[in-house]
């Protein structure tokens, strides 16, 4: 299974913060946004990766920050997305490199936690025909896509950002597809608001009966750091869970070694490489 994290908004809701640095490079608490996704599609089992940025030549920051993927025992390549048509885009624009393979796209400003994601995540793994996509509980869903339910847990419809939302369970960023994503994306038409959406891509799943919806506890940690507000939200969660628990929560190198991505000389020498901070320390002590 290959994998995709769009990392190529232009972080608007977030300027002037996002004017010298894009979105996913922002630091969440103690490492760098996108360290956070690309620890889920690690934690798959997923290592060859392409990271959708945005054009204007920051293609080096997202290079300094990951490399070619090898520190982590991955393949990562990259590809400018040259306007923002939306989520879907980032299938028609990662065709060629999904290739008729399945594969889990993850936003780049989207953040995951639970000790039990892993049950989650082989779920969607073992939905070899279709798309996987999640559910989670919110209080105000209407900035979201939003997925309903009936008694039985069928599932009713999928809107993008309802204004009357029929539930309050909204589809965070990451979502798993058959080979037919990219195909199903280049037909789509834009919305209202002129993209390329994902919801529509999903539509389209659940109408040939192909699209799961797993859900997520109500005690797990998703945020949407795309404003001020849930960046801070966000990074101050993280930080409270790593104290609480002791471990650090998106560390990629970690995810590595443990999936058997990397040797332990790999891992130490991570560490050794940033060893006056934490998370360097943390490295070099697994
Ligand atoms: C996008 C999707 C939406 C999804 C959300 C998750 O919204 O369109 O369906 O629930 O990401 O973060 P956007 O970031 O474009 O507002």
């Amino acid at each position: 299974m290959k994998g995709i994290i769009l990392a190529a908004g232009k972080g608007t809701r977030l300027y002037p913060m996002t004017y010298p640095v894009s979105k996913p490079l922002l630091p969440v608490f103690d490492k760098p946004m996108i360290y956070y996704p690309l620890d889920v599609l690690l934690q798959a089992g997923i290592r060859d990766i392409l990271v959708i940025i945005p054009p204007g030549g920051v293609a080096r920051a997202f290079e300094d920050t990951l490399g070619d993927g090898s520190r982590f025992g991955a393949r990562i390549s990259y590809k400018e997305q040259p306007v923002a048509r939306g989520i879907a885009d980032a299938l028609i624009l990662g065709a060629e490199f999904i290739k008729g393979d399945r594969v889990c796209l993850a936003l780049g400003d989207n953040i995951f936690y639970s000790p039990t994601f892993g049950k989650n995540l082989r779920d969607a793994l073992r939905h070899q025909q279709g798309a996987t996509i999640f559910g989670f509980y919110v209080e105000d869903p209407r900035p979201f896509g939003v997925v309903e339910f009936d008694e039985k847990g069928n599932m009713l419809s999928l809107e993008e950002k309802p204004q009357y939302p029929k539930s309050n369970y909204v589809v965070p960023g990451l979502y798993f597809y058959d080979k037919d994503a990219s195909e199903i994306a280049k037909n789509l038409k834009p919305s209202a608001r002129g993209e390329l959406e994902i919801t529509d891509v999903n539509i389209e799943y659940m109408r040939r009966k192909k699209l799961k919806v797993s859900l997520l506890d109500r005690d797990f940690t998703w945020h949407d750091a795309g404003n001020a507000k849930s960046l801070l939200a966000a990074a101050n969660e993280i930080r409270r869970l790593q104290k609480e628990s002791g471990r650090l929560i998106g560390c990629i190198e970690e995810t590595a070694w443990r999936q058997g991505f990397i040797t332990t000389q790999q891992r130490n020498e991570v560490g050794e490489s940033m060893k006056t901070t934490r998370y360097g320390q943390y490295l070099m002590n697994l």
